[in-house]
């Protein structure tokens, strides 16, 4: 276990180490505040135990409370998921912004043995007490480390931390062993696997999906899926069963249902069957019809339907040449849209398929309000642009096909899946305010989509790019 310790007096240091001789931890120490943010940034660690009247560094030795604060909040913003205890003397003129802290801090339930206080404050007058809390927070740890997690292999692509996660999910079903298996995916940087946990009366709960990522992704996609699936149907999308976000150090988890027996992707379906996937494409439109209703009419700046797929950030780091596609078209113009609630990275990976009909939807990570049309816009241009595609396009589109996108007749010569085409092209059509907003829409996709440059021909998200910027010009 790895206690980050925040405290400037030697003594307090040596006393702790020397109780604690029994117990495998390992100390980071830092004597003042800017120590403890350099510590900080080396990664993360189990609990923080913070003193809060030390120096601001080693040069300005005179210590003041403001300083442990500094380091507390400095704690809390780089690692929230990390249990505190503040631990300093009584009378300290700090007290009243600390109450403030600490009722502000959540409760956790840190390692499946039920919810605790994350941020406390423990007395200097009280030592033992201390010690005891830091014996029991390693008891606590030990008792998960028995958690074995199958097959042994799976510690080449999860963290630590993210076999931490999976050992207290397991705890929290009173189970000692844990089954996974890694899933496909992770463009967004998560590690997605599928668990199956077993007590000793056998296995326990149903099939689980687990998407492993950092502590900010995670909430992110916790909120959005809180905030935007509740108005779909529930054989839409998969029920979010557990979110741990604390224990871990800078890692947190989100547990789905498995969605049971679909078991192909639209992606796969697509290379089997044109007409079934054109057919799950129609009955995926029907089962978004409260997103589609709940659009408003709007116009809004041609930057802003970019940003809802792509930063400004990311658009810095994109190549000239992509960069130059928008030399002729001006961020602020406005574009009459329909806006509403939808996935936002509706590729064709991320809808599963049942009976070759029958689609849910996964992946919330990108759920927000957006132009109507950018789901079916998405989904249609995953099977050329996206890099898992695994269509087999035989070379269609071309360069001028994908430039006159907006000419269907001309964009589905010689097509291999034109059924498919065809369903999203009606769902647009059926959502989009006017062809502008489909024209910045496909804009938006295929610049996002020049970040995959290196495994993708960059040849056809650039022709749709230029079509649509040429579009926007002369409409
Ligand atoms: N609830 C679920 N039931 C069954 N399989 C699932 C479920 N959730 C995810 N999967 C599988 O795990 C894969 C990865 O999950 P997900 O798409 O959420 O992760 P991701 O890393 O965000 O993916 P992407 O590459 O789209 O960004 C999916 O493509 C799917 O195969
Ligand atoms: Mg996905």
């Amino acid at each position: 276990m790895k206690i980050l310790l925040i405290e400037d007096e030697p003594e307090g240091v040596a006393r702790l180490k020397e109780e604690l001789t029994d117990v495998p931890v390992e100390f980071l120490i830092a004597e003042d505040a800017d120590t403890a943010l350099e510590i900080l940034t080396q990664g993360p660690f189990d609990l923080a135990v913070c003193d809060l009247k030390i120096p601001e560094s080693r040069l300005v030795p005179q210590p003041h409370t403001a300083h442990g604060l500094r380091a507390f909040d400095n704690i809390r913003a780089r690692f929230p998921g990390v249990p505190v205890i503040i631990y300093s003397g009584f009378g300290s003129s700090a007290f009243g912004e600390l109450g403030d802290r600490l009722s502000a801090a959540p409760q956790h339930d840190l390692f499946g043995e039920g919810a605790t206080d994350h941020v406390i404050h423990r007395s200097k007058g009280d030592p033992e007490k201390l010690i005891d809390e830091i014996r029991e927070f390693a008891a606590q740890l030990s008792r998960l480390d028995e958690i074995e997690i199958t097959p042994g292999p799976s510690r080449e692509y999860l963290t630590y931390y993210d076999r931490r996660l999976l050992r207290i999910y397991a705890r929290q079903q009173q189970c000692s062993l844990v089954h996974v298996e890694r899933l496909a995916g992770g463009r967004s940087g998560a590690v997605t696997v599928k668990l199956a946990c077993e007590s000793i009366d056998g296995p326990a709960g149903g099939a689980i999906v687990a998407k492993l990522n950092t502590y900010d992704e995670v909430q992110g996609e916790r909120q959005r899926y809180k905030r935007y699936i509740g108005g779909l149907g529930a054989t839409t999308f998969t029920p979010l069963m557990e979110t741990l976000v604390a224990g871990a150090g800078d890692r947190a988890a989100l547990f789905y249902a498995l969605a049971q027996g679909f078991d192909t992707s639209l992606f796969d379906l697509l290379a089997q069957s044109d007409v079934d996937a054109a057919t799950v494409v129609a009955n995926l439109f029907e089962a978004v019809s409260a997103w589609r209703e709940g659009a408003k009419s709007r116009a809004v700046e041609l930057a802003l339907i970019r940003r809802a797929l792509l930063s400004d950030e990311r658009v810095h780091d994109l190549p000239e040449s992509s960069k130059a596609l928008f030399d002729n078209v001006s961020n602020h113009q406005h574009v009459n849209v329909r806006w509403g609630t939808s996935h936002g990275d509706l590729h064709g990976g991320n809808v599963l398929v049942k009976d070759r009909e029958i689609p849910v939807l996964i992946d919330y990570g990108r759920l927000g309000e957006m132009t109507a049309s950018l789901d079916p816009i998405t989904l249609e241009l995953s099977a050329i642009l996206h890099p898992d595609s695994p269509v087999d396009l035989n070379g269609w589109p071309n360069p001028d096909q994908a430039e006159r996108w907006d000419d269907l007749d001309f964009y589905l010569d010689k097509c291999p899946t034109p059924a498919f085409v065809g369903a999203c092209r009606t769902w647009t059509d059926a959502v989009a305010r006017a062809p502008r907003e489909m024209d910045a829409t496909v804009l938006a996709y295929a610049l996002r989509q020049l970040r995959f440059h290196e495994d993708i021909d960059p040849a056809l998200p650039t022709a749709l790019a230029r079509g649509a910027v040429r579009r926007l010009q002369e409409s």
